[in-house]
């Protein structure tokens, strides 16, 4: 073997994961919860009924392999995954890891995703492709190839390097290369390791807190200091991206992240912001925060794939349980977390508890609205809207009809 990516998911199959633990845990994450499929790319109307046909390229160790796997079975949905990725070493951790959980519906195979065309495996309703594209000489080939491979009405999920959170990076990258480049990468691991610790305090990599990876384990710091291709991209470079190949972004993951008015306090700003189209507020909320790492986003061929809040629409929480988040809500007054480092509050109207109490996976949004004495479609909007915006811009709420 002589491409070095190819020589170092061999060596270090990413990320690290020992199949024994699946007895324990899953491993769920954007993008690719099943949930957020049906919300993001089938406007929440996805007939389960129907077959189901994903793959995951460059699917690694199978972190969205197992979770995509495991969920529609739990679903009891006709699916059938197809993993695929260069890494032999990758695939073998990936098909005991569905070996261990007793999943039959995933079909492994070595390959790369740019020969995807000449593998004849039919259309897919949902490919997830995460952290792989950033590392193709090509990434625009790798994306068409992918957008060539989706059935009518599929869509993608996606996860590439964001460009100013890798701030540092970059720059120390290159200076492991000058000092150690020549090595075998076992070397190169060592020597890295001897240098962390003794950057200069003015460094760039030292002092971006967020980047943190490398300390999980060895095959994260080859991944993230060690790679002989990669980049990242800004939301600009992602929409081009996208765009040539024929798709069209239907949200970023966390939606919140890339509105401008999170960072906006001054209402003649967020004025300004929100008169801007919407690709360009992305890009705007990009370069004011300045700590995205990474860029998830759902990607389909058509506009008008995200389901919307309606009457008959039922609103689902993403791995929280209601009365959790309504207890929080009631004790704080809204939403509290933190996105990378930048504290955020979301404050909630008074009866947002209330509407929150009732999210049930079954309740419809009338149902909710006639249960907590909304009289008025609009007056109940009034205060659902908030609550959207917070849950859902963190993603924690999707809906389906
Ligand atoms: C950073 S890992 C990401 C793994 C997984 N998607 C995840 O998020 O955990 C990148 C993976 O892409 C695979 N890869 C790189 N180029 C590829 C190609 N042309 N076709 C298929 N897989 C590829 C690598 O072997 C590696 O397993």
């Amino acid at each position: 073997m002589t491409d070095p990516v190819q020589d170092q998911y061999e060596a270090y199959p990413y990320p690290g994961r020992n199949p024994a633990e699946e007895a324990t845990r899953l491993v769920t994450g954007s993008p690719s919860r099943v949930l957020e499929i049906d919300h993001y790319l089938f406007g929440g109307r996805r007939d389960w009924s129907q077959p189901f046909r994903v793959l995951v390229a460059g699917g690694g160790t199978g972190d969205a392999t197992v979770m995509l796997a495991q969920q529609l079975h739990d679903k009891g949905m006709k699916a059938e995954i197809t993993y695929l990725d260069l890494s032999t070493a990758s695939r073998r951790i990936a098909e005991q890891r569905i070996k261990i959980r007793g999943l039959t519906n995933v079909t492994f195979l070595s390959g790369s995703l740019l020969a995807l065309a000449e593998m004849g495996l039919g259309g897919f309703d949902y490919i997830d492709c995460c952290g792989v594209l950033h590392h193709l000489p090509d990434p625009d080939a790798g994306l068409a190839s992918l957008a060539g491979a989706l059935a009518p009405g599929g869509g993608i999920g996606i996860m590439v390097y964001g460009e100013y959170g890798r701030a540092g990076l970059y720059p120390l990258q290159a200076a492991l290369q000058q000092l150690a480049g020549d090595l075998p990468l076992k070397e190169q691991v060592a020597l890295a390791k001897k240098l962390l610790p003794a950057l200069p305090v003015t460094n760039g990599f030292r002092n971006n807190r967020f980047l943190g990876d490398h300390r999980r384990g060895d095959a994260e710091l080859v991944d993230l200091l060690l790679h002989r291709q990669d980049r990242a991209y800004t939301v600009p470079q992602l929409a081009e991206l996208v765009a040539g190949a024929g798709l069209q972004i239907a949200s970023f993951i966390e939606p919140l992240r890339y509105d401008p008015s999170l960072y906006l306090t001054d209402p003649v700003l967020a004025k300004r912001a929100a008169s801007l189209p919407a690709p360009d507020q992305a890009a705007l909320a990009e370069r004011l925060a300045g700590n995205m790492k990474l860029h998830i986003a759902y990607l389909s061929r058509e506009s008008g794939t995200v389901a919307q809040p309606a009457p008959e629409a039922i609103p689902l929480f993403i791995e929280w349980e209601a009365e959790t988040v309504a207890k929080a809500v009631q004790q704080q007054g809204g939403i509290k977390g933190a996105f990378d480092g930048l504290p955020v509050t979301l404050p909630l109207p008074r009866q947002a508890p209330a509407i929150l109490r009732l999210i049930d996976g079954t309740r419809r949004m009338d149902a909710i609205r006639q249960e907590t004495g909304f009289t008025d479609w609009e007056n109940f909007m009034a205060v659902f809207r908030p609550v959207w915006r917070a849950l859902n811009g963190i993603n924690r709420l999707a809906l389906r009809h």
